[in-house]
């Protein structure tokens, strides 16, 4: 069998992430990277219309997470989205689940994200392309044929796994070859590794990184995939912005740039002598625990369009996240601090009555002159530099969260 073959088999046995549609109505997972009003920010600067043209693809879309809640963000204004993916059992998942939301703007399609300039797929706006990369034979083929169907000014996130921080993983793949190879049957398989991994001495580096914490729950679908894997390499961010050069691509933004930001674990470091890409990667030497690079990229050649500036009156603070109303403007009214979980990180962020009131006023239409007149009027004793500075500050906070942006005027 070829790897890519063999590829195919697991993910016709064990479709990832494994999600059952009859749940569906329950929750509608919400991955950041189909977050489109955060991707319009950070590629388009805001300038980006999602109307009826706008066109996205899930580039080994899986079980659907990205498909199906891009296409539920898409649906209203008529837009359309395409997911492929080799697995069969997985399109068909992701098939019912779209059915369950009654969403009619996906097509699936069987294939490799290789083929995909051979497809004859009119060109796409947006590219989310989700743990799939590092599992092909060639990675650089398939960010090479995702490159090829974006339109010129169009842009991709890519998540692919972290070297550093997978460093117990690629142990425990290394000593599942010796113990559980793939003459034995999966089930087989399986068992030796749950029952290797719940007796691990305290030393491994996975029982360190646990601390104490208890044992994640794993499926059969997860063992496979972190653990049983046929296929899968990963980066470091040296290795990241060489791979991006290759394919004619830059990094436009870390999904989480202070994690990108030596500064971020220790004011006490001088990296004033090295460049950009050697903070990032020495922020990934100190973090050391960076499972995964997620990150938005695009073409060299795409035309790089201004951001409003923060004292531009025009300009429409917006919330970067679809269900904002639902999430964060309950919070407003009551507490002290924002706080969010977004795929599992804790955010915090202390609320005084300025940033309240303004924030109270962000609905992705007011322009940021009535929001900070409106302020003006809740606040009269704050001076107008200091409320030009608090929002300023309110920005950087909440950008670099990827919760709020400054789209230019309509
Ligand atoms: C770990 S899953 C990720 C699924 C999805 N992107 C997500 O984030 O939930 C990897 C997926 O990539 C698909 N895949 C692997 N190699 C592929 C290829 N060459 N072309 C298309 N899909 C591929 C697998 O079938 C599987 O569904």
């Amino acid at each position: 069998m070829t790897l890519i073959q063999t590829v195919r088999e697991q993910y016709e046995q064990l479709p990832y992430p494994p999600r059952d549609p009859r749940q569906e109505l329950r929750q509608l997972h919400r991955p950041i990277a189909s977050e489109l009003g955060l991707a319009n920010h950070v590629i388009w600067r805001g300038h980006r219309r999602l109307d009826e043209s706008f066109r996205a693809l899930d580039a080994g879309c899986g079980t659907g997470d990205n498909a199906i809640f891009m296409a539920a963000q898409l649906q209203p204004m008529g837009a359309q989205v395409v997911g492929i993916d080799l697995s069969e059992a997985s399109l068909s998942i992701t098939r019912e689940r779209a059915a369950a939301r009654g969403l009619t703007n996906i097509t699936l399609i069987l294939g490799r994200v290789e083929d995909l300039p051979s497809l004859g797929l009119a060109p796409f706006d947006y590219a989310v392309s989700n743990g799939v990369l590092h599992h092909l034979p060639s990675p650089a083929d398939g960010l090479a044929a995702i490159r090829d169907v974006l339109k010129p000014d169009g842009g991709a996130h890519i998540m692919v796994y972290g070297q550093h921080g997978r460093s117990a993983t690629y142990q425990l793949q290394a000593l599942f070859r010796l113990l559980a190879p793939p003459a034995l049957a999966a089930a087989e398989r399986i068992r030796i590794v749950r029952d290797t991994l719940s007796t691990l001495p305290p030393t491994h580096w996975r029982e360190l990184a646990r601390n104490g914490l208890p044992r994640e729950v794993l499926q059969d679908a997860d063992i496979f995939d972190l653990y049983l894997h046929p296929a899968d390499r990963a980066y470091t961010v040296p290795e990241i912005h060489d791979w991006l050069a290759e394919a004619g691509m830059s990094l436009v933004r870390w999904l989480l740039p202070h994690l990108y930001s030596p500064e971020s674990y220790s004011a006490k470091l001088d990296v004033s002598h090295l460049s950009v890409p050697e903070r990032e990667a020495a922020a990934e030497l100190l973090n050391s625990r960076m499972a995964k690079h997620s990150f938005f990229a695009r073409a060299d050649s795409a035309e790089t369009l201004a951001p409003a500036r923060l004292d531009d009156e025009t300009a429409i603070p917006t919330w970067l996240l679809h269900d904002a109303n639902g999430l964060i403007r309950p919070q407003l009214e009551v507490k002290r601090e924002l706080e969010l979980e977004i795929e599992g990180i804790q955010y915090r962020f202390l609320l005084d009555p300025f940033r309240r009131a303004f924030l109270k006023l962000v609905d992705g239409e007011r322009p940021l002159g009535a929001i900070m007149a409106e302020t003006e009027a809740r606040l009269p004793k704050m001076r107008p530099g200091e409320r030009m500075e608090s929002w300023y500050r309110l920005y950087q906070g909440l950008e670099m969260f990827n919760l709020l942006g400054l789209f230019p005027a309509r």
